[in-house]
């Protein structure tokens, strides 16, 4: 069964007896991190779309171990072009990984990387993990959208992070909303007070879940499916 690990924002670990992977690896500059760039050892790096906040640090990390990036056709050219290993794919499409399955996703947002976000990295997308028959949602940075009714009814999904730092993304009534939608069986807050511009109250959002098990993790925290 995996573990799933919380790093602060978007930044989570997935792993197995076997496997070991990240998504949205954004660690040094990520004022939450409980951990260095240069402890990550993974076999895969999947990037859920090109803001700063969440390629953060996959090149290094890339580079180091020789992960294999997963993400859309453009960011994951741009990574190809920085030196990396890249499986790329795109919304609506999946693929059978060794560790298991990647679905990309919808999400209502952009995405550009450098200082000025310029540099053209596609749509911003969430993905569907599946690792040892368990289904993790994690969504990137995302508005509320009608379709995660849909993605509810197609997959079992055991576990959703959802964002809940409003002004980038969605906030507390709108993952609320979010998770009727999706029906998943264990929620996780996340992009939520990594500054104050994103401040949010996790137990706010806990309190007005009935139909899920809210966890709200704090960064470095791990939890088993
Ligand atoms: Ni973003
Ligand atoms: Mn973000």
């Amino acid at each position: 069964m995996p573990d799933i690990q919380f790093l602060g924002h978007s930044c989570i670990t997935i792993e197995n007896s076997t496997h070991k992977l990240i998504i949205d690896p954004f660690i040094t500059e990520n004022p939450q991190a409980t951990i260095t760039a240069d402890k990550i050892d993974v076999q895969y790096i999947l990037i859920t779309h090109g803001h700063g906040d969440h390629v953060g640090d996959a090149v290094s990390i890339g580079k180091r171990t020789g992960a294999t990036v997963i993400a859309n056709f453009e960011l994951a050219n741009l990574c190809a072009k920085e030196g990396l290993v890249i499986h790329p794919m795109h919304i609506g499409g999946a693929h059978d990984f060794d560790f298991g399955r990647v679905k990309l996703t919808i999400a209502h947002h952009g995405g550009g990387f450098g200082e000025d976000a310029s540099r053209y990295t596609g749509p911003a997308t969430g993905m569907l993990v599946t690792m040892d028959g368990k289904t993790i949602y994690h969504p990137g940075d995302t508005g509320l959208f009608y379709d995660m009714k849909l993605i509810g009814e197609l997959n079992d999904i055991d576990l959703a992070f959802l964002p809940i730092g409003d002004n980038f993304t969605m906030g507390i009534d709108d993952a609320v909303k979010a998770v009727e939608f999706l029906q998943p069986k264990k929620v996780v807050p996340f992009h939520y007070n990594t500054w104050p511009i994103i401040e949010s109250e996790p137990d706010e959002f806990a309190n007005r879940i009935t139909d899920a098990e809210v966890i709200v993790l704090k960064p470095g925290d791990t939890l088993t499916l």
